[in-house]
């Protein structure tokens, strides 16, 4: 049985997958890691470790504490946080990843680290973009995610660390408020549209991003970690598609679920980022060699948000 550590445990992926591995390999066999304190529930709900992953002998520690042989590692500054704090953002994201290949290449553990769309920049094909393409991003999250890629890659090739990695659309769930991406409005305008019957949203109605749905995200990485490695033939990160849409069109599927919601579009400071980022991506790679496969589209993503979100806030 697997022995597994989840840094970044608290975070948007983090809290859902920490529940999927102990469902598949019991809560005993999978422990968080995070700086923040878990909630109460997640306290009870297994093993946990309140630290800094930018402290290798800590993570050290929790690996050794826990005879563990898997580490998912989630931890990173997001994009729009990222560029109030370029500094901060290459320094723990590329710290901390550091810390992990070092101590998986000692402790010959396997890897899970996901890169990002925002691996990829304004001279990159926007439409389908390929597997194989130019990576020349221009924010500081975007750099530590084609650094991270290649650092993955290095690790594996010199000294076979079974490094495995994606690069992530927006990510789009209920559990957990995303952390500060420029993707967060494809969320955002779920809870408000609830919370408030309407959502000033911070991308142009035209802008289109590739998205995913969390339980998606969540059993596709489930699924190349149990790929036989033979089957992982791209050594950087995955691209990993699901679903792409405009604001508007994402805004006029919640106006006919949420009767009365209206969305007005006011772009801030995340739209020069959106605008860098590809609409659509080609992961033809990832469905050949491990059959990758997404289930929710954006119809059936909205009725899931939006059943779920009106339990989270107690209405019919
Ligand atoms: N959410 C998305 O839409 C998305 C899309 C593409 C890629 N990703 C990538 O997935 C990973 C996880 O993203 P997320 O959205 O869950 O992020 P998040 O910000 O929601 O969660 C990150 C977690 O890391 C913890 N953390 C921060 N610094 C730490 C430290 N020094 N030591 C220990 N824990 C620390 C935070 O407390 C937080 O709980 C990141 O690498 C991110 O780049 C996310």
């Amino acid at each position: 049985m697997k022995k597994i550590l989840i840094i970044g445990a608290n975070g948007q992926i983090g809290s859902e997958l920490i529940a999927a591995l102990r469902g598949k390999y019991g809560a005993g066999n999978v422990v968080g890691f995070d700086l923040r304190e878990p909630k109460e529930e997640q306290k009870k709900a297994g093993p946990f470790e309140v630290g800094d992953a930018s402290k290798k002998e800590v993570l050290a520690a929790a690996l050794d504490r826990h005879s563990i042989d898997t580490v998912f590692h989630l931890v990173a500054l997001l994009s729009a946080t990222g560029e109030k704090d370029p500094d901060l953002c290459w320094t723990l994201n590329m710290g901390s990843l550091k810390n992990v290949l070092d101590l998986a290449r000692e402790k010959k553990l396997q890897v899970f680290w996901p890169s990002s769309i925002a691996a990829f920049g304004p001279a990159t094909p926007k439409v389908k973009t390929p597997q194989e393409t130019v990576m020349a991003p221009t924010t500081m999250y975007g750099v530590t995610k084609v650094a991270g890629e290649l650092m993955c890659q290095y690790y594996k090739l010199k000294w076979g660390v079974d490094v495995r990695s994606v690069r992530y659309p927006g990510l789009i769930s209920w559990k957990t408020p995303p952390g500060g991406g420029t993707t967060d409005y494809a969320v955002a305008i779920f809870y408000e549209a609830l919370q408030k019957g309407s959502y000033e949203c911070f991308v142009g109605q035209k802008t289109i991003l590739p998205m995913m749905y969390m339980p998606d995200a969540i059993r596709g990485i489930m699924e190349l970690m149990e790929a036989p490695k033979e089957k992982i033939k791209v050594n950087t990160s995955y691209n990993l598609a699901a679903i792409s849409f405009s604001a508007q069109e994402l805004a006029d599927v919640v106006k006919k679920k949420v009767p009365g919601f209206s969305c007005s579009f006011k772009p801030d400071a995340r739209q020069k980022i959106a605008d860098s980022w590809p609409q659509s991506i080609d992961d033809s790679a990832a469905r050949a060699d491990w059959g990758w496969k997404h289930e929710y589209g954006l119809e059936k993503m909205a009725d899931d948000m939006l059943e779920n979100l009106k339990k989270k806030f107690g209405k019919k």
